[in-house]
């Protein structure tokens, strides 16, 4: 395992969580960007939903990818360079390393520099052959060209858990475009993508019992206090999630609680009760309509898979178009 990560240093990291959320409180509605969840405890939240009842992405689409990952690997080259972005604790990754040649290179992309090194070391004593590379970065800043050092086989970029989700569908048609300068002319992509669904279960999967959901979308407010100072009252603010079906998409908030102020780097952001910060998107896309953002963005639909219940969608993409097309099934 080599590690050349650009891994930003603490005081890079603050500050842009400093700006981040000084421009988004700023902003009306309020907003925070979802990419702050993942600190080493938010991180952890995240693996305990995945884990509840309720939250049946990460169980659907693992079930997907252990069916049909030989096949996906087939189609991939078993022979290429995966790149993951978003890595985190990377344990649907396996499913399509397994059926990977010993020569294949894995290129793990994840913001919580802890929780990347944690994962690589386990695929690394998992697939001893199998070159890794893990790279501490944000998905978004990704380079505009392929990895020099795998550039000689065909580079695919496995982007799980329907993370596309986040981005409108404006800016996931742009992150679909930089994935295709990234991988070149003779990429591909793997690509699961949420589907839209009865509400209630959309609405269950972001409001679970356990709460870990909430705790998950409060965590913002702990790191804001721990790491910017921020002065505020955590418990004035609720977790609020909702599927929003005019946009397609669930929407998750924080919502205060009364009239209050958070004070932050002597600025004063004022709340009325009821206020909300804004801090996720999750948007759901029917197979059809995931297909027509990846033409848009230039791709090539090979192939998708679901589960029974077409609860979840897994698509691979080629950039070439001369390859066989192969049916939905
Ligand atoms: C990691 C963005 C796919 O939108 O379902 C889970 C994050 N937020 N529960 C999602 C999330 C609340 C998750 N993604």
């Amino acid at each position: 395992m080599r590690n050349e990560s650009p891994t930003p240093s603490p005081e890079q990291e603050e500050d842009d969580f400093l700006c981040s959320v000084r421009e988004g409180l700023r902003s009306r509605p309020k907003t925070i960007p979802p990419k702050y969840f993942y600190d080493a405890h938010g991180s952890h939240l995240f693996d305990l939903i995945c884990t509840t009842p309720e939250y049946y992405p990460t169980r659907t689409e693992t079930a997907i990818l252990e069916r049909h990952g030989a096949e996906m690997a087939e189609m991939i080259g078993i022979s290429c360079t995966l790149i993951e972005l978003g890595s985190g604790s990377a344990i649907k990754t396996p499913l399509i390393l397994q059926h990977l040649d010993d020569d294949a290179a894995y290129i793990p992309i994840d913001i919580c520099d802890s929780h990347l090194q944690q994962s690589t070391q386990r695929l690394q004593t998992m697939f001893p052959k199998l070159k890794m590379l893990p790279l501490c970065a944000d998905y978004h800043q990704l380079p505009g060209h392929a990895f020099k050092r795998y550039a000689s086989r065909r580079q695919v970029v496995f982007f799980p858990g329907s993370t596309i989700g986040n981005c409108t569908p404006e800016e996931a048609v742009q992150l679909l475009q930089r994935v295709a300068a990234l991988v070149g002319p003779g990429g591909g992509l793997l690509i699961g993508v949420d589907a839209k669904k009865s509400p209630d279960v959309l609405n269950a999967a972001y409001n679970d019992a356990a709460g870990h959901t909430a705790a998950f979308n409060l965590n913002l407010l702990t790191r804001m206090q721990c790491e910017l100072g921020a002065q505020l009252d955590a418990d004035q603010f609720s977790h609020h999630a909702y599927y929003n079906e005019t946009h397609g998409r669930i929407e998750m908030h924080l919502v205060s609680r009364c009239r209050q102020v958070i004070r932050l780097n002597g600025e004063s952001f004022e709340f009325n009760a009821g206020e909300s910060i804004h801090t996720e998107n999750s948007y759901k896309y029917t197979a059809r309509e995931f297909r027509q953002l990846a033409r848009t963005a230039g791709w090539h639909l090979r192939s998708t898979w679901h589960d029974e219940n077409e609860l979840f969608n897994v698509h691979y993409l080629s950039q070439s178009a001369s390859e066989p097309l192969q049916l939905a099934r």
